[in-house]
């Protein structure tokens, strides 16, 4: 080969034309990163629990293989003992919870006609969708009526409504990750850098849709604290968990420097949150977000449809009320997983990738000391 390959041809056929384009590119693309703040870039060590099980998919167990398209989020209506959750054909899904994980059965229920991702339930038997592609749906509880609570905030429509969560009040509050990017376009919004979320309240008595904060890196996750005195949401580019309090309108980190980027965020009912990390910050993602200048090439192979950015060591970080990292369960070629439920003793993850949801008992596989 090398004889037939002199460093002159390399040289003339590649690296010219390829610098040639690159920098036509930067003149032509008005796609153009910011710098992100120095305190998105750090890990913070102690956002690293004690417990820890890195062999996620060993114990694993998965439901629905083939019949759940991409599940995003998980909601478990205990009194029925179903699942809810949002695929990627549109459809909300329910898949019934048994002790093995091969008799759970999946049923096709609504289907939004967009994009469900977040679910939650009402406080009058409905079921909350935020739909990426529609906005705030309330779907009657006998999933015979959809209806479109709000598709837009300060005259700005939702473009990626994310996620949601209903007060004992009946108060909603949900995210939309971005005004700019909707859901098939998301990886420009990490790649951009800039703040386009925004946290979101829906008064069903008043029928206000208010914004409560806006400027958020891709607003994710979201839950409400069980005394219901403040919101916990996710920020994904910032690797941040915060809480918003509610009557005081005031924000505090819950947790930050996360080893992962943050997704869903969920209560379990017993005193802590479960935080889905979608993907490690691999060495691509450290390197793109220091420097703009590579989120614009990735974002120039991106438009291709080449992934530069690898997705890995995906898992879920269980957190104390004051976001105390406790446990975290993950494994190296797990990515993409986009929530973490615990029901019963079984950890429930719903995924962007997947065609199931993956369960993991963690009484026989717990999270343990680091040696
Ligand atoms: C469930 O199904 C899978 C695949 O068919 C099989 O490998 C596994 O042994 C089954 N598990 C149980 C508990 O029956
Ligand atoms: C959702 O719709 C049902 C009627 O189908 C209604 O009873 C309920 O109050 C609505 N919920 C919200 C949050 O608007």
């Amino acid at each position: 080969m090398a004889m037939f390959f002199s460093t002159r041809l390399l040289f003339f056929s590649i690296i010219i034309p390829l610098l040639i384009s690159i920098t036509l590119y930067q003149l032509i693309d008005s796609f153009d990163p910011a710098p992100l703040p120095p305190d998105s870039l750090f890990s913070s060590p102690t956002s690293i629990p004690p417990l820890l099980n890195d062999k996620f998919l060993t114990g694993a167990e998965f439901i629905g293989v083939g019949l759940l398209n991409n599940p995003e989020d998980i909601a478990y209506h205990k009194e029925s003992g179903l699942i809810y959750t949002g695929c990627v054909d549109g459809w909300v899904k329910r898949v019934s919870v048994h002790d093995s994980a091969n008799d759970s059965v999946v049923e096709d229920w609504v289907n939004t006609g967009g994009r469900p991702l977040g679910i939650a339930f009402g406080i009058h038997g409905e079921v909350i969708v935020a739909d990426a592609d529609k906005g705030l749906l309330n779907i009657s509880g006998d999933g015979k009526k959809t209806e479109l609570l709000t598709d837009e905030a300060e005259g700005v429509r939702l473009k990626l409504t994310d996620a949601v969560t209903v007060a004992d009040n009946g108060v909603l509050y949900f995210t939309d990750a971005s005004y700019k990017y909707d859901i098939h376009q998301f990886i420009f919004d990490f790649l951009e850098g800039k703040p386009h979320g925004r946290l979101i309240s829906f008064d069903p008595t008043t029928r206000v849709t208010r914004v409560l904060l806006r400027d958020l890196y891709f607003a994710n996750g979201i839950s409400i604290s069980p005394d219901q005195t403040h919101l916990v949401f996710c920020e994904t580019i910032k690797r941040r968990c915060s809480k918003y309090y509610i009557s005081e309108e005031r924000v505090e980190v819950l947790i930050q420097g996360l080893p992962g980027f943050p997704d869903n965020i969920r209560y379990d009912g017993d005193g802590h949150y479960w935080i889905a990390l979608i993907s490690e910050v691999t060495t691509p993602w450290k390197l793109s977000m220091k420097y703009p200048f590579l989120r614009k090439l990735i974002s120039m192979a991106a438009k291709y449809g080449v992934e530069l950015l690898f997705m890995k060591n995906a898992g879920v970080l269980q957190v104390d009320l004051d976001g105390n990292p406790i446990a975290l369960y993950h494994d190296h070629p797990f990515s993409h997983i986009t929530s973490g439920v615990k029901i019963g003793n079984h950890l429930y993850c719903g995924s962007l990738l997947h065609s199931y949801i993956t369960r993991l008992d963690l009484l026989k596989y717990p999270a343990q000391k680091k040696l």
